[in-house]
């Protein structure tokens, strides 16, 4: 790492060859971002570490609340870096060619010269759509993630998946469809920032933590998911300690699976960062429906709420086939419960509906569906083909 991390800081070093890099998480890490920043984009050299602070882009989520944004700009700029700012907006509609041109330019009319980076300041969508526009200028400048949502902290930031949303002739909007892989040159969490999160927010990005707890077997941290089972409560009320553990814990999770297979290219039987996708299939299943409701919150379903949704019905499968331990899918659907992230769903269209729209996830290979399922000891695999039975019962188990 760095050397320059605060003491209380975990620190967790994504191991990839010529693009490692480190992704940081403590409480007020943001006021230190220009001297963190400054250090991890300075060129080796025989003698040390050279390259004075330059330009700097920072894209801020303009949801957040000023202080974040003032705290960050005003580190970098403490640090030698010469910021220009620019507000970004958190949708999936804005999460767009039309907005990544726009900051494109904002960023060509900041003058910003190759080796000087793009900090993006917010969320997933942001961290996406800020990472795209590093990968894309000028062919390629330096991007700095802070995310501010737990679910950015502990997936989007680290990995290096940046891109936008297409919406294609009909008029269907297809997530994700654009982008490039660019690995960030840091990633700094600061846990602070997730006390002007809303809860439901806070609650989705818990699922993927839980998510993470059931395949952390497999990547060295086989007590994870007892660990937020005991502490759910805790981190649900905003302890900022455990939130920082919990973030760092999910953050090595994610740097390991990222380090064995950057491009997601692991066959079936070596997993991968396809595991990652546990409870995905299920989940954008029911994202893409119209008129779901679930008791957490009214409106549409968060992303996290249906990957929860999709955790309940891969464990019910696994169970189902005899290959997770009885009593998995309970434990499961208790953690979920404490988190407050719903179990089950209203609303649910006829079970062919929804297996026609797994069927056309993009884990379906050549027709056949993938599912990630889990399978004991806390770790998960790819079961291609699943007796169609076992899949239908668990979708229907959902139902509300
Ligand atoms: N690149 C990857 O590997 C990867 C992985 C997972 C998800 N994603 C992407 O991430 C996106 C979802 O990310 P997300 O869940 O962070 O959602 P998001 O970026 O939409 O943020 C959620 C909401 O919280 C607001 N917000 C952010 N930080 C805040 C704070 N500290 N205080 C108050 N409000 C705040 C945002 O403005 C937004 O309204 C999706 O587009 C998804 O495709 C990417």
């Amino acid at each position: 790492m760095t050397g320059l991390a605060p003491r209380s800081t975990h620190a967790v070093r994504v191991e990839l060859g010529p693009r490692s890099y480190d992704a940081l998480t403590g409480v007020d890490l943001l006021s230190r971002l220009g001297e963190l920043a400054a250090a991890a984009l300075a060129k080796p050299t025989q003698g040390g570490r050279t390259g004075a602070p330059g330009r700097a882009v920072l894209v801020v989520d303009d949801a957040l609340p000023a202080h974040i944004a003032t705290r960050a700009a005003a580190s970098l700029r403490a640090a030698g870096y010469d910021v220009t700012s620019v507000p970004a907006r958190a949708h999936e509609d804005d999460k767009s060619l039309a907005a990544l041109e726009r900051l494109l330019a904002a960023v060509a009319g900041a003058k910003l010269e190759r080796g000087e980076p793009i900090v993006a300041l917010g969320g997933g969508i942001v961290g996406d759509v800020a990472g795209f526009a590093a990968a894309s200028y000028r062919r390629g400048v330096p991007v700095v993630q802070c995310p501010t949502t737990l679910l950015a902290m502990v997936d989007a930031s680290v990995g290096g998946k940046t891109g936008v949303n297409l919406r294609t002739g009909d008029g269907v909007l297809k997530k994700n469809m654009v982008g490039a892989f660019h690995q960030p040159s840091l990633v700094v969490a600061d846990v602070s920032t997730l006390e002007s999160l809303p809860p439901r927010t806070l609650r989705a990005g818990l699922a993927e933590c839980i998510k993470h707890g059931l395949l952390a077997g497999d990547w060295k941290d086989p007590g994870l998911f007892e660990w937020i089972e005991a502490n759910v409560a805790a981190l649900m009320s905003g302890d900022r300690a455990l939130l920082a553990e919990l973030v760092a814990r999910n953050v090595a999770i994610k740097a390991r699976v990222v380090a064995g297979d950057e491009r997601e290219e692991a066959d079936d039987a070596a997993g991968g960062r396809a595991l990652l996708n546990l409870g995905h299939t299920f989940g954008h299943a029911l994202e893409t429906m119209p008129g779901l409701e679930v008791s957490t919150g009214p409106g549409p379903m968060h992303h996290g709420e249906a990957v929860a949704l999709g955790l309940v019905a891969a464990s019910r499968c696994a169970q189902q086939l005899g290959l997770a331990p009885p009593g998995l899918a309970d434990r499961v659907v208790r953690v979920l419960t404490a988190a407050g992230l719903p179990t089950s769903v209203r609303g649910l269209p006829p079970t062919d509906t929804v297996l026609a729209a797994m069927a056309h996830d993009k884990k379906t290979l050549g027709g056949r569906l993938r599912l990630i399922l889990p399978v004991g000891g806390w770790r998960c695999k790819v079961v291609a083909d699943p007796p169609a039975g076992a899949v239908r019962a668990a979708v229907e188990s959902i139902g509300a």
